[in-house]
Protein backbone atom coordinates (compact mmCIF):
# COMPACT_ATOMS: atom_id res chain seq x y z
CA UNK A 1 0.00 0.00 0.00
CA UNK A 2 0.73 3.56 -1.32
CA UNK A 3 1.12 6.13 1.92
CA UNK A 4 -0.40 9.37 1.52
CA UNK A 5 2.51 10.93 0.73
CA UNK A 6 3.59 8.76 -2.01
CA UNK A 7 0.60 9.24 -3.59
CA UNK A 8 0.70 12.67 -3.99
CA UNK A 9 1.56 14.69 -7.02
CA UNK A 10 4.90 14.91 -8.57
CA UNK A 11 4.11 18.52 -8.79
CA UNK A 12 3.91 19.12 -5.14
CA UNK A 13 6.28 16.84 -3.80
CA UNK A 14 9.07 18.80 -5.57
CA UNK A 15 7.96 21.60 -3.99
CA UNK A 16 10.19 23.04 -1.47
CA UNK A 17 9.34 23.24 1.89
CA UNK A 18 9.05 26.88 3.24
CA UNK A 19 12.27 28.26 5.61
CA UNK A 20 10.55 30.68 6.42
CA UNK A 21 7.48 28.90 8.08
CA UNK A 22 9.53 27.83 10.77
CA UNK A 23 11.07 30.25 12.16
CA UNK A 24 7.02 32.17 11.56
CA UNK A 25 5.93 28.97 13.44
CA UNK A 26 8.62 29.34 16.19
CA UNK A 27 8.09 32.80 16.30
CA UNK A 28 3.98 32.39 17.14
CA UNK A 29 5.33 29.78 19.48
CA UNK A 30 7.68 32.28 21.62
CA UNK A 31 5.15 34.73 21.87
CA UNK A 32 2.50 32.37 22.86
CA UNK A 33 4.85 31.54 26.15
CA UNK A 34 4.78 35.47 27.03
CA UNK A 35 7.85 36.59 25.24
CA UNK A 36 8.13 39.45 23.79
CA UNK A 37 9.14 38.85 20.39
CA UNK A 38 10.57 41.80 17.78
CA UNK A 39 9.45 40.18 14.64
CA UNK A 40 11.76 41.73 12.12
CA UNK A 41 10.84 38.98 9.05
CA UNK A 42 7.73 40.47 8.26
CA UNK A 43 6.86 41.15 4.11
CA UNK A 44 4.64 43.73 4.24
CA UNK A 45 4.67 47.39 5.22
CA UNK A 46 3.13 48.22 9.40
CA UNK A 47 1.04 50.82 8.31
CA UNK A 48 -2.74 50.26 7.97
CA UNK A 49 -4.52 50.10 4.50
CA UNK A 50 -5.34 53.88 3.75
CA UNK A 51 -8.68 55.51 5.50
CA UNK A 52 -10.44 56.39 2.03
CA UNK A 53 -9.67 52.52 0.30
CA UNK A 54 -11.67 51.48 3.63
CA UNK A 55 -14.68 53.36 3.07
CA UNK A 56 -14.89 52.95 -0.67
CA UNK A 57 -14.05 49.03 -0.51
CA UNK A 58 -17.10 49.29 2.49
CA UNK A 59 -19.18 51.68 -0.48
CA UNK A 60 -18.27 48.87 -3.40
CA UNK A 61 -20.15 45.87 -0.69
CA UNK A 62 -22.98 48.63 -0.04
CA UNK A 63 -23.55 49.12 -3.96
CA UNK A 64 -23.80 45.49 -4.58
CA UNK A 65 -20.70 45.20 -6.38
CA UNK A 66 -20.20 41.80 -5.30
CA UNK A 67 -20.29 39.52 -7.97
CA UNK A 68 -18.11 37.57 -10.76
CA UNK A 69 -16.20 40.84 -12.42
CA UNK A 70 -14.80 40.21 -15.59
CA UNK A 71 -11.82 37.60 -15.84
CA UNK A 72 -9.24 40.23 -16.60
CA UNK A 73 -10.44 42.84 -14.21
CA UNK A 74 -13.29 45.73 -14.17
CA UNK A 75 -12.77 48.64 -17.18
CA UNK A 76 -12.37 51.54 -13.95
CA UNK A 77 -9.12 49.69 -12.45
CA UNK A 78 -7.81 49.12 -15.88
CA UNK A 79 -8.05 52.29 -17.21
CA UNK A 80 -6.81 53.39 -13.33
CA UNK A 81 -3.74 51.44 -13.90
CA UNK A 82 -2.69 52.52 -17.89
CA UNK A 83 -3.24 56.11 -16.35
CA UNK A 84 -1.18 55.53 -13.87
CA UNK A 85 1.72 54.32 -16.17
CA UNK A 86 1.64 57.37 -18.21
CA UNK A 87 1.55 59.99 -15.77
CA UNK A 88 4.09 57.99 -13.51
CA UNK A 89 6.28 56.66 -16.26
CA UNK A 90 4.84 58.91 -19.91
CA UNK A 91 4.09 55.80 -21.66
CA UNK A 92 0.66 54.85 -23.24
CA UNK A 93 -0.82 51.30 -22.87
CA UNK A 94 -4.43 49.99 -23.56
CA UNK A 95 -6.44 48.51 -21.26
CA UNK A 96 -6.02 44.92 -23.19
CA UNK A 97 -2.60 45.01 -21.79
CA UNK A 98 -3.54 44.69 -18.56
CA UNK A 99 -4.37 41.20 -16.42
CA UNK A 100 -5.56 42.34 -13.32
CA UNK A 101 -4.55 39.58 -10.40
CA UNK A 102 -5.43 38.04 -7.03
CA UNK A 103 -1.70 39.40 -5.70
CA UNK A 104 1.31 40.08 -7.72
CA UNK A 105 2.14 36.29 -6.46
CA UNK A 106 -0.99 35.56 -9.10
CA UNK A 107 0.35 37.42 -11.60
CA UNK A 108 3.66 35.88 -11.97
CA UNK A 109 2.04 32.56 -11.83
CA UNK A 110 -0.19 33.25 -14.32
CA UNK A 111 2.52 34.50 -16.79
CA UNK A 112 5.25 31.78 -15.91
CA UNK A 113 2.63 29.16 -16.68
CA UNK A 114 1.45 30.71 -20.13
CA UNK A 115 5.28 31.22 -21.40
CA UNK A 116 7.03 28.45 -19.76
CA UNK A 117 6.82 24.53 -19.73
CA UNK A 118 8.40 21.32 -19.28
CA UNK A 119 11.80 21.18 -20.88
CA UNK A 120 12.02 24.86 -20.53
CA UNK A 121 14.93 26.80 -18.50
CA UNK A 122 14.41 30.47 -16.55
CA UNK A 123 16.63 32.83 -15.48
CA UNK A 124 16.61 33.70 -11.99
CA UNK A 125 19.06 36.05 -10.51
CA UNK A 126 19.99 35.03 -6.61
CA UNK A 127 19.35 36.30 -4.44
CA UNK A 128 15.55 35.86 -5.61
CA UNK A 129 12.30 36.40 -4.05
CA UNK A 130 11.27 32.86 -2.88
CA UNK A 131 8.28 32.03 -4.63
CA UNK A 132 10.28 32.83 -8.30
CA UNK A 133 11.82 29.32 -8.30
CA UNK A 134 8.36 27.45 -6.66
CA UNK A 135 6.48 29.30 -9.33
CA UNK A 136 8.67 28.04 -12.17
CA UNK A 137 8.81 24.59 -10.84
CA UNK A 138 4.83 24.29 -10.68
CA UNK A 139 5.59 24.94 -14.67
CA UNK A 140 7.50 21.74 -14.68
CA UNK A 141 10.01 24.26 -16.12
CA UNK A 142 13.75 24.81 -14.48
CA UNK A 143 14.80 27.25 -12.87
CA UNK A 144 18.77 28.75 -13.58
CA UNK A 145 20.20 30.83 -11.00
CA UNK A 146 22.56 33.70 -11.48
CA UNK A 147 24.55 34.64 -8.40
CA UNK A 148 24.88 38.77 -8.35
CA UNK A 149 26.65 38.91 -5.06
CA UNK A 150 30.00 39.39 -6.97
CA UNK A 151 28.32 41.80 -8.81
CA UNK A 152 26.96 43.93 -6.21
CA UNK A 153 23.26 42.18 -6.27
CA UNK A 154 23.06 43.00 -10.22
CA UNK A 155 22.76 40.92 -12.90
CA UNK A 156 25.54 41.34 -15.50
CA UNK A 157 25.26 41.05 -19.38
CA UNK A 158 27.94 39.07 -18.95
CA UNK A 159 26.84 36.68 -16.57
CA UNK A 160 23.10 36.54 -18.63
CA UNK A 161 24.32 36.03 -21.43
CA UNK A 162 26.71 33.36 -19.99
CA UNK A 163 23.15 31.86 -18.61
CA UNK A 164 21.27 31.63 -21.72
CA UNK A 165 20.77 28.30 -23.67
CA UNK A 166 18.69 27.02 -26.39
CA UNK A 167 16.41 25.80 -24.06
CA UNK A 168 16.40 29.88 -22.12
CA UNK A 169 12.22 30.88 -21.94
CA UNK A 170 12.06 33.61 -19.43
CA UNK A 171 14.13 35.98 -17.15
CA UNK A 172 12.50 37.38 -13.64
CA UNK A 173 14.04 40.37 -12.91
CA UNK A 174 12.99 42.26 -9.61
CA UNK A 175 13.85 45.79 -9.43
CA UNK A 176 13.64 46.99 -6.21
CA UNK A 177 15.14 43.82 -5.08
CA UNK A 178 13.49 41.42 -2.01
CA UNK A 179 15.63 40.72 -0.03
CA UNK A 180 18.34 42.85 -1.14
CA UNK A 181 16.60 46.55 -1.64
CA UNK A 182 19.24 46.74 -4.60
CA UNK A 183 17.71 49.02 -7.65
CA UNK A 184 18.82 48.13 -11.26
CA UNK A 185 20.37 51.47 -13.17
CA UNK A 186 18.58 51.86 -16.12
CA UNK A 187 21.91 51.91 -18.14
CA UNK A 188 21.92 48.05 -17.48
CA UNK A 189 18.52 47.36 -17.76
CA UNK A 190 18.68 48.60 -21.35
CA UNK A 191 21.97 46.32 -21.49
CA UNK A 192 19.57 43.66 -20.48
CA UNK A 193 16.60 44.32 -22.79
CA UNK A 194 18.74 44.65 -25.86
CA UNK A 195 20.15 40.50 -24.97
CA UNK A 196 16.62 39.84 -24.40
CA UNK A 197 15.66 40.95 -27.92
CA UNK A 198 18.79 39.62 -29.43
CA UNK A 199 18.12 35.84 -27.80
CA UNK A 200 14.73 36.62 -28.24
CA UNK A 201 13.24 35.10 -24.86
CA UNK A 202 11.06 36.69 -22.60
CA UNK A 203 11.34 39.02 -19.34
CA UNK A 204 9.24 39.37 -16.62
CA UNK A 205 10.02 42.46 -14.54
CA UNK A 206 9.13 42.41 -11.28
CA UNK A 207 8.30 46.05 -10.21
CA UNK A 208 6.07 45.48 -7.08
CA UNK A 209 8.99 48.08 -5.10
CA UNK A 210 8.71 50.73 -7.71
CA UNK A 211 6.61 53.09 -5.12
CA UNK A 212 9.28 52.63 -2.59
CA UNK A 213 12.78 54.17 -3.83
CA UNK A 214 14.69 56.07 -1.56
CA UNK A 215 17.78 59.03 -1.89
CA UNK A 216 15.97 60.54 -4.64
CA UNK A 217 17.02 57.76 -7.18
CA UNK A 218 14.40 57.36 -10.01
CA UNK A 219 13.67 54.02 -11.43
CA UNK A 220 11.96 53.81 -14.82
CA UNK A 221 9.35 51.03 -15.91
CA UNK A 222 10.92 48.83 -18.02
CA UNK A 223 8.18 49.37 -20.56
CA UNK A 224 9.35 52.39 -20.94
CA UNK A 225 12.89 51.33 -21.99
CA UNK A 226 11.83 49.73 -24.96
CA UNK A 227 10.66 50.78 -28.17
CA UNK A 228 7.52 48.72 -29.10
CA UNK A 229 6.85 48.02 -25.19
CA UNK A 230 5.36 45.30 -24.78
CA UNK A 231 6.93 42.18 -26.82
CA UNK A 232 9.30 40.78 -24.56
CA UNK A 233 8.64 42.93 -21.49
CA UNK A 234 5.52 41.70 -18.92
CA UNK A 235 5.64 43.76 -16.39
CA UNK A 236 4.11 42.76 -12.90
CA UNK A 237 2.82 45.27 -10.48
CA UNK A 238 0.04 45.44 -7.70
CA UNK A 239 -1.29 47.29 -4.70
CA UNK A 240 0.03 44.90 -1.91
CA UNK A 241 3.15 46.86 -1.29
CA UNK A 242 2.54 50.70 -1.74
CA UNK A 243 -0.50 51.13 -0.68
CA UNK A 244 0.38 48.61 2.52
CA UNK A 245 -2.99 45.97 1.13
CA UNK A 246 -1.11 42.88 1.55
CA UNK A 247 -4.21 40.95 2.48
CA UNK A 248 -6.65 42.43 -0.20
CA UNK A 249 -4.76 40.26 -2.95
CA UNK A 250 -4.71 42.83 -5.72
CA UNK A 251 -1.93 42.71 -8.48
CA UNK A 252 -1.63 43.13 -12.17
CA UNK A 253 0.19 41.92 -15.19
CA UNK A 254 1.23 43.99 -18.70
CA UNK A 255 1.55 42.45 -21.17
CA UNK A 256 1.18 42.17 -24.81
CA UNK A 257 -2.52 41.16 -25.66
CA UNK A 258 -1.39 37.31 -26.82
CA UNK A 259 -0.38 36.72 -23.54
CA UNK A 260 -2.65 38.70 -21.45
CA UNK A 261 -5.47 36.51 -23.75
CA UNK A 262 -3.87 33.32 -22.40
CA UNK A 263 -2.54 34.48 -19.30
CA UNK A 264 -6.67 35.57 -18.56
CA UNK A 265 -7.62 31.48 -19.75
CA UNK A 266 -5.55 30.59 -16.78
CA UNK A 267 -7.19 32.77 -14.77
CA UNK A 268 -10.68 32.15 -15.90
CA UNK A 269 -10.43 28.25 -14.67
CA UNK A 270 -8.40 29.00 -11.32
CA UNK A 271 -10.03 32.22 -9.82
CA UNK A 272 -12.35 33.39 -12.92
CA UNK A 273 -11.39 37.15 -11.18
CA UNK A 274 -10.00 38.99 -8.55
CA UNK A 275 -12.24 39.70 -5.50
CA UNK A 276 -14.75 42.13 -6.89
CA UNK A 277 -14.76 44.44 -3.56
CA UNK A 278 -10.63 44.05 -3.78
CA UNK A 279 -10.85 45.75 -7.25
CA UNK A 280 -12.80 48.63 -6.35
CA UNK A 281 -10.52 49.01 -3.47
CA UNK A 282 -7.37 49.58 -5.81
CA UNK A 283 -9.34 51.64 -8.01
CA UNK A 284 -9.49 53.73 -4.73
CA UNK A 285 -6.22 53.34 -3.97
CA UNK A 286 -4.79 54.47 -6.86
CA UNK A 287 -7.19 57.56 -7.48
CA UNK A 288 -7.46 58.69 -3.92
CA UNK A 289 -4.30 57.56 -2.05
CA UNK A 290 -0.94 59.37 -3.61
CA UNK A 291 -0.44 61.33 -0.51
CA UNK A 292 -0.10 58.10 1.64
CA UNK A 293 2.60 56.54 -0.45
CA UNK A 294 4.62 59.51 0.21
CA UNK A 295 4.32 59.42 3.88
CA UNK A 296 5.42 56.00 3.85
CA UNK A 297 7.96 56.25 1.66
CA UNK A 298 9.37 59.03 4.14
CA UNK A 299 8.77 56.97 6.97
CA UNK A 300 11.07 53.98 5.49
CA UNK A 301 13.32 56.26 4.38
CA UNK A 302 14.23 57.26 7.72
CA UNK A 303 14.22 54.04 8.87
CA UNK A 304 16.44 52.88 6.05
CA UNK A 305 19.22 55.06 6.94
CA UNK A 306 19.11 54.13 10.63
CA UNK A 307 19.42 50.62 10.39
CA UNK A 308 22.57 51.37 7.46
CA UNK A 309 23.90 53.80 10.47
CA UNK A 310 23.63 50.94 13.35
CA UNK A 311 24.64 47.72 10.75
CA UNK A 312 27.94 50.01 10.08
CA UNK A 313 28.61 49.73 13.87
CA UNK A 314 28.70 46.10 13.79
CA UNK A 315 31.97 45.23 12.66
CA UNK A 316 32.39 41.68 10.60
CA UNK A 317 28.70 42.68 9.03
CA UNK A 318 28.74 43.86 5.56
CA UNK A 319 25.58 44.17 3.10
CA UNK A 320 24.73 45.98 -0.03
CA UNK A 321 23.25 49.28 0.66
CA UNK A 322 19.47 49.48 0.38
CA UNK A 323 18.29 52.49 -2.33
CA UNK A 324 14.36 50.61 -2.45
CA UNK A 325 11.77 48.37 -1.11
CA UNK A 326 11.82 48.03 3.42
CA UNK A 327 14.88 45.01 3.76
CA UNK A 328 18.28 44.91 4.47
CA UNK A 329 20.25 41.93 3.63
CA UNK A 330 23.28 41.63 5.69
CA UNK A 331 26.32 38.70 5.36
CA UNK A 332 26.72 36.77 8.56
CA UNK A 333 29.61 34.59 7.30
CA UNK A 334 32.07 35.59 9.78
CA UNK A 335 30.09 34.64 12.71
CA UNK A 336 29.55 31.33 11.51
CA UNK A 337 31.20 28.45 13.98
CA UNK A 338 31.35 24.99 15.02
CA UNK A 339 27.43 25.32 16.17
CA UNK A 340 26.08 27.96 14.00
CA UNK A 341 26.96 26.89 10.04
CA UNK A 342 24.05 28.05 8.40
CA UNK A 343 21.58 31.10 7.80
CA UNK A 344 18.31 29.11 9.39
CA UNK A 345 20.97 28.02 12.27
CA UNK A 346 21.87 31.67 13.31
CA UNK A 347 18.09 32.83 12.81
CA UNK A 348 17.32 29.92 15.23
CA UNK A 349 19.94 31.00 17.52
CA UNK A 350 18.64 35.20 17.56
CA UNK A 351 15.10 34.32 17.82
CA UNK A 352 15.74 31.63 20.70
CA UNK A 353 18.22 33.57 22.70
CA UNK A 354 17.83 36.99 21.76
CA UNK A 355 13.97 37.17 20.59
CA UNK A 356 14.73 38.91 17.70
CA UNK A 357 13.09 37.35 14.62
CA UNK A 358 14.49 37.61 11.03
CA UNK A 359 14.38 35.66 7.80
CA UNK A 360 17.39 33.03 7.35
CA UNK A 361 18.90 34.03 3.46
CA UNK A 362 18.66 30.36 2.36
CA UNK A 363 15.18 31.10 1.86
CA UNK A 364 17.01 33.77 -0.87
CA UNK A 365 19.16 30.93 -2.16
CA UNK A 366 21.91 32.76 -0.14
CA UNK A 367 23.03 30.65 3.02
CA UNK A 368 25.44 33.73 4.53
CA UNK A 369 23.12 36.01 4.93
CA UNK A 370 20.29 36.86 6.89
CA UNK A 371 16.97 39.33 6.09
CA UNK A 372 15.74 42.23 8.03
CA UNK A 373 12.47 43.78 7.46
CA UNK A 374 12.24 47.47 8.77
CA UNK A 375 9.05 47.25 9.07
CA UNK A 376 8.88 48.62 12.86
CA UNK A 377 8.82 51.80 14.43
CA UNK A 378 12.22 53.26 15.05
CA UNK A 379 12.24 52.43 18.77
CA UNK A 380 11.79 48.65 18.00
CA UNK A 381 13.98 48.47 15.37
CA UNK A 382 16.77 50.34 17.29
CA UNK A 383 15.85 47.43 20.17
CA UNK A 384 15.53 44.94 17.23
CA UNK A 385 19.16 45.86 16.02
CA UNK A 386 20.41 45.53 19.34
CA UNK A 387 19.73 42.25 20.00
CA UNK A 388 21.07 41.19 16.64
CA UNK A 389 24.17 43.09 17.48
CA UNK A 390 24.40 41.42 20.70
CA UNK A 391 23.53 38.11 19.63
CA UNK A 392 26.32 38.23 17.08
CA UNK A 393 28.90 39.40 19.24
CA UNK A 394 28.09 36.86 21.72
CA UNK A 395 28.49 34.04 19.08
CA UNK A 396 31.71 35.21 18.16
CA UNK A 397 33.14 35.89 21.77
C1 LIG B 1 9.36 40.69 -5.07
C2 LIG B 1 7.94 40.36 -4.77
N1 LIG B 1 7.11 40.08 -5.79
C3 LIG B 1 5.82 39.76 -5.58
C4 LIG B 1 5.31 39.70 -4.30
C5 LIG B 1 3.87 39.29 -4.12
O1 LIG B 1 3.03 40.36 -3.94
P1 LIG B 1 1.47 40.12 -3.67
O2 LIG B 1 1.30 40.12 -2.18
O3 LIG B 1 0.79 41.27 -4.33
O4 LIG B 1 1.10 38.82 -4.26
C6 LIG B 1 6.14 39.96 -3.21
C7 LIG B 1 5.62 39.85 -1.83
O5 LIG B 1 6.34 39.67 -0.87
C8 LIG B 1 7.48 40.32 -3.44
O6 LIG B 1 8.33 40.59 -2.44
Amino acid sequence: MKTIREKLSRRVKELSDSVTLKINAKTKLLESQGKEIINLSAGQPDFDTPEIVKIKAKDAIDKGYTKYTPVSGIKPLKMAVTKRYREKYGIELSDDSVLITSGAKQAIFNIVETLSGPGDEVIIPSPYWLSYPEIVKLSFAKPVFVDTSKTKFLLTPENLKRAITEKTKLLILNSPCNPTGIVYPSSLLEEIISIIKERNIFCISDEIYDELIYNNKKQKTMLSLVNSPLDEIIVVNGVSKAFSMTGWRLGYAIASQPIIKEASKIQAHTTSCASSISQYAALSALEDAEPFIKMMRREFDERRKLVIKLFSTIEGISFPEPEGAFYLFFNINKFYNQRIKTSVEMAEYLLENWNVAVVPGAAFGDDRYLRLSYTLPIKNLEEGIRRIKNGLLDVRG
